[in-house]
């Protein structure tokens, strides 16, 4: 289920209803509000760094086909993703003759400006693709993970969007961090799922955080190339053995920081069991 690397509007419309079915969502086709994005997406010149053309469009794809309204990001940098989202979510809101309202879409940075061009603040192109959901797009920067529980109600999130640190155990401290935060029958979305091979091509050190929590989820994913969404059981208490067994893999974050990371895993646990 790939989608080809520019953003083909017409094949994004033959791929959506595949993509639907492999989350059992009963809708067929993408929203007016969805497409208008793409189209502009695709005429814009999208800055390095964020989620490329064929991951966007299954982002894009499964956040509509799961009629996400209330979404969690973290990672900003430009802002790129955090402006589809917002889209994707106030589209869905009209779709169903419902004005947006509060905050569509919270992101979180853990820097102020962007890693690529550090004269760019966090989020500087939300504005440049969707102006008119400015309002309701909460930028965070300079925090990770562990400010959503105090930004986001608990059991309030339709999808999270997991693109910020992507070594291990990054990935698995933000899935503890957010899992009390989402409503059932939510998903979550990993990006870089296949880091090791794209960083290998790239001549870049290998990163496993998304790659192992995606490979052995123990519930119902759908994945295309480089990200994968991941299903969230009706019990979170059923994951437990599961983010256990991830929290024994070997850290990929630098060894002097190995006694911080098992105390923020600590946190991470007990808030996401409590
Ligand atoms: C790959 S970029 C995000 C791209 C963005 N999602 C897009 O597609 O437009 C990763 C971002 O995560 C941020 N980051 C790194 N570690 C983080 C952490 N622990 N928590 C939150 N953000 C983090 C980086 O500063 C960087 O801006």
């Amino acid at each position: 289920m790939n989608f080809p690397d520019h953003i083909d509007l017409a094949q994004y419309q033959r791929a959506y209803p595949k993509v639907a079915a492999a989350l059992n969502s009963a809708r067929h086709a993408p929203t007016e509000g969805e497409l208008a994005f793409l189209k502009k997406a695709a005429e814009t010149e999208l800055p390095i760094g964020n989620v490329g053309p064929a991951n966007l469009s299954f982002l894009a794809a499964v956040t509509s086909a799961i009629g996400a309204t209330r979404i969690l990001e973290i990672g900003t940098a430009s802002g790129a993703s955090s402006a589809l989202l917002a889209s994707i979510a106030a589209s869905t809101l009209v779709e169903r003759n419902l004005k947006p309202d509060g905050i569509l879409l919270s992101t979180i940075d853990k820097k102020s400006h962007c890693l690529f061009d550090e004269s760019k603040p966090i989020g500087f192109m939300i504005a440049a693709l969707a102006p008119e959901l400015v309002p309701h797009i909460a930028v965070h920067t300079g925090q990770d993970s562990f400010l959503a529980r105090s930004i986001i109600q608990p059991g309030s999130l339709d999808l999270v969007f997991i693109d910020g640190n992507h070594q291990h155990p990054w990935p698995l401290i933000d899935v503890l961090n957010v899992l009390p935060l989402t409503r059932p029958g939510a998903w979550l979305i990993l990006h870089d799922t296949e880091l090791p091979r794209v960083a290998a091509s790239l001549g870049l050190p290998a990163r496993y955080g998304a790659k192992w929590i995606f490979d052995s989820w123990p519930h119902r994913k759908v994945g295309s190339d480089n990200i994968g969404a991941i299903a969230l059981p009706q019990d979170h208490r059923t994951l437990r053995p599961f983010l256990k067994e991830m929290s024994a893999r070997e850290f990929e974050v630098a060894p002097t920081g190995w006694n911080r990371y098992r105390k923020l895993m600590a946190d991470g646990f007990d808030f996401a069991f409590k």
